[in-house]
C-alpha cells in the first residue's frame, strides 16, 4: 500500500477526488494516512474527517520564525512515514530539507499547463485571472513533482481544457477542476502506487 500525506490550504476539492478514486477503485493500492492544512479553518480538514482520515494543523502564524514553523511541518509528515506526499492546494512554500528528505516523493497539482501561468504569485485564481488576460483558448492542469523551485520539478501528467468565450476566472476554474485537475491527480497516485508512471516516481 502507498502511503501517502496530503497537504491542503482550502475547500479541499483535490482531496476529495482522492478521496472518491480510492473508494471507486480507480486508485488501487494506496491509502491516505493524513490530511495536513497550514490552514486551521480549511474545508480540506472537514473532508478528511468525515472520512475517518487523520488530521493535523500546522500554521506558520504560530511560529516566530519559519524554521521553526518548517521543523514542526517536517515532524508532522515523518510521523506519518509517506511514501507520497501530495500538494494539493497547498499554498506553502515546501521546506528545502523537505524536498532532499524526499527526493521525488512530492507531487504538486498546478491549474495552468506548465510553463504557462506558474512560479511565484501564480496561485488559485490568479492562474486562471492571467490566462483569460493573456486570451488563450486552450489551458488545463499539470501534476508534476515538487523540486526546490516554483512550479519548475518534472512534469509527470498534463491535460488541456478549452477557455470558452466570456469565461470568468471562477467558470474557467471550476471547468480546469472537473476536466483537468479531479482527473489527473487522482491518475497519477494511482499509476505512481502501481509502478505505472516512469523510473523518476515509483510507489514501494
Ligand atoms: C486547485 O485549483 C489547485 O490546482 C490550486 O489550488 C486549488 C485548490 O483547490 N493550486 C495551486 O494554485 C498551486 N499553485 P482545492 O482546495 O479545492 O483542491
Amino acid at each position: 500500500m502507498l502511503r501517502v500525506v496530503v497537504c491542503v490550504s482550502g475547500g479541499g476539492t483535490n482531496l476529495q477526488a482522492i478521496i472518491d478514486g480510492i473508494h471507486n477503485g480507480q486508485i488501487r493500492n494506496t491509502e491516505i494516512v493524513k490530511v495536513i492544512s497550514n490552514n486551521a479553518s480549511a474545508y480540506g480538514l472537514e473532508r478528511a474527517k468525515q472520512n475517518g482520515i487523520s488530521t493535523a494543523c500546522v500554521s506558520p502564524k504560530s511560529y516566530q520564525v519559519r524554521t521553526e514553523f518548517y521543523k514542526a511541518f517536517l515532524e508532522i509528515v515523518d510521523e506519518a512515514e509517506p511514501d507520497l506526499i501530495v500538494l494539493a492546494g497547498f499554498l506553502v512554500t515546501i521546506p528545502a530539507e523537505m524536498i532532499q528528505k524526499y527526493p521525488n516523493k512530492i507531487i504538486n497539482i498546478h491549474p495552468s499547463l506548465i510553463p504557462s501561468f506558474c512560479g511565484v504569485g501564480y496561485y488559485g485564481l490568479k492562474v486562471h485571472e492571467a490566462a483569460l488576460k493573456r486570451g488563450v483558448q486552450y489551458t488545463g492542469a499539470t501534476v508534476h513533482i515538487v523540486d526546490e523551485g516554483t512550479d519548475t520539478g518534472p512534469i509527470l501528467l498534463q491535460k488541456p481544457v478549452e477557455v470558452k468565450s466570456g469565461d470568468t476566472p471562477e467558470q474557467l476554474q471550476k471547468r480546469v477542476m472537473e476536466q483537468a485537475e479531479w482527473v489527473i491527480l487522482p491518475q497519477a497516485i494511482n499509476m505512481i502506487a502501481n509502478g505505472e508512471l516512469d523510473d523518476r516516481i515509483k510507489g514501494e
